[in-house]
């Protein structure tokens, strides 16, 4: 395997009721004296699904109150300021406005919650807050060291599928530039991370299956990289996949079966806390060929990734080919002898994933993501802006990454 450095400094709480139980702990351990909260959140789901009041009951018995910026800026009592409105897909200007009511009213602590847009955007306001320089440039484009003081960020999730309440990415989009962009950040970890799985109960069926999907890709994105032969952490993703596959099928036969929701919420965060990363290279081509596609028309991560990964694993699998028959026996069970050679066999669990997006009621061309003729139009233009991975097992071109959009068409 690759040598490795492994950390996650989050603090997790999960379980029924565990921001009544344990966020106002965190409020003292991570709000110095004197400073403002930011409660950051997205387009109002916060308010059906029981995790807003929940907070606000916590906070309110701390002493805070809600209060704007200006008032917050000045006043000697402690205030909660509230960022709203964080859409799906966030935006740099909706983070650097979140920045800037971050400095204004002297927020010491911000809480996020909601799904992976809220806490990205909110752990990407904890970078800018308290940085003079511009944070999308030094540190998203340019990847450089952090060492100025981020803000603490915590999170209450209410949609597992990114694992950004585990993580350091904060995947952010410019509009001007059309780049979507995320880099992993040990320092942007959040702080703490509550985590109750009733809060995802009241998720629409398209965002369980796009979410749910998501987790199962960033688990193949690391699964499929080097080094093919076994290994700890292949062996841990392999005992994930069957896992959410199983729970994933428990979820649409019953959305209210808490069990299989709660199993879904923790292994998003195990596919995402980096610890199945240990010693892989690390590919997330598919990824960044959705990022692209979602900066260009703002689709659906999940469902954007369903759609790529077939046609994305029938172009390299013969790059890496131990592993996609590793793929086929170890996860989809299928039978190595009713198969003439490894690469039928392979292609057979390829086959298999493809059933499965399919069953799952999940989009497996780019028209049924909504797609017409003016996002094809773009595609020669998307596929040129594409990052490419390091840690793939073959390094795609534009010209093949346009040759996978068409076949996805
Ligand atoms: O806006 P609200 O009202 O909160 O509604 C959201 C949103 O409309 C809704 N929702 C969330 N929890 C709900 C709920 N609705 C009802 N009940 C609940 N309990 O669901 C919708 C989607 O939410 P969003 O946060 O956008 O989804 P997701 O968690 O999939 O996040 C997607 C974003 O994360 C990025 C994606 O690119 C995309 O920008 N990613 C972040 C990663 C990371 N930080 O590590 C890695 C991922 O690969 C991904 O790129
Ligand atoms: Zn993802």
């Amino acid at each position: 395997m690759e040598n490795f450095t492994w950390e996650c400094r989050t603090k997790v709480r999960f379980g029924n009721d565990c921001v009544k139980e344990h966020l106002a702990g965190f409020v003292k351990e991570y709000a110095a004296a004197g400073q403002n909260i930011l409660l950051g959140y997205g387009g109002g789901s916060v308010k059906n699904n029981g995790s807003y009041d929940d907070v606000m009951t916590v906070l309110k018995d701390l002493g805070y109150r809600i209060a704007d910026a200006d008032e917050a800026e000045k006043a000697g009592e402690k205030c909660i300021v509230e960022f709203t409105g964080i859409m799906s897909n966030p935006t740099l200007a909706k983070m650097l406005e979140g920045a800037g009511l971050a400095r204004k009213s002297r927020a010491g602590l911000i809480i996020a919650i909601g799904g992976g847009s809220v806490m990205d955007c909110c752990k990407a306001v904890s970078v800018q807050a308290g940085y003079e320089g511009d944070a999308w440039q030094d540190f998203w484009m340019e990847g450089r060291p952090m060492s100025h003081d981020v803000l603490p960020c915590g999170v209450v999730v209410t949609m597992p599928a990114t694992g950004s309440e585990v993580n350091g990415c904060a995947v952010l989009t410019n509009e001007e530039t059309k780049i979507k962009c995320d880099r992993d950040y040990a320092e942007v970890n959040p702080v703490f991370a509550l985590m109750d799985p009733a809060y995802t109960l009241t998720m629409p069926l398209r965002q369980l299956r796009a979410g749910t999907f998501d987790i199962l890709s960033h688990i193949m994105e690391t699964y499929f990289s080097r080094p093919v032969e076994g290994n700890p952490a292949d062996d841990t993703s392999e005992g994930l996949m069957r896992g959410l596959i199983r729970d994933f099928r428990a979820a649409l036969a019953d959305p209210q079966d808490i069990q299989a929701r709660s199993n879904i919420m923790w292994c998003a965060s195990l596919a995402e806390n980096r610890i199945i990363k240990t010693g892989k290279s690390k590919d997330f081509q598919a990824h960044n060929m959705e990022h692209q596609l979602s900066a260009y028309t703002n689709c659906n991560h999940g469902e954007g990734l369903a759609v790529l990964h077939p046609v994305y694993y029938r172009h390299i699998y013969r790059d890496g080919l131990g592993k996609f028959v590793s793929f086929a026996g170890n996860v989809w069970r299928l039978d190595r002898s009713a198969y003439a050679d490894d690469e039928a066999f392979a292609l057979a669990g390829i086959d298999a994933l493809a059933d499965f997006i399919k069953e799952a009621g999940l989009p497996s061309t780019l028209r049924e993501l909504g797609f017409g003729e003016a996002e094809k139009a773009m595609l020669p233009e998307i596929a040129e802006s594409c990052f490419i991975s390091g840690g793939a097992f073959r390094p795609l071109d534009s010209a093949e990454i346009l040759a996978i959009y068409n076949e996805c068409w």
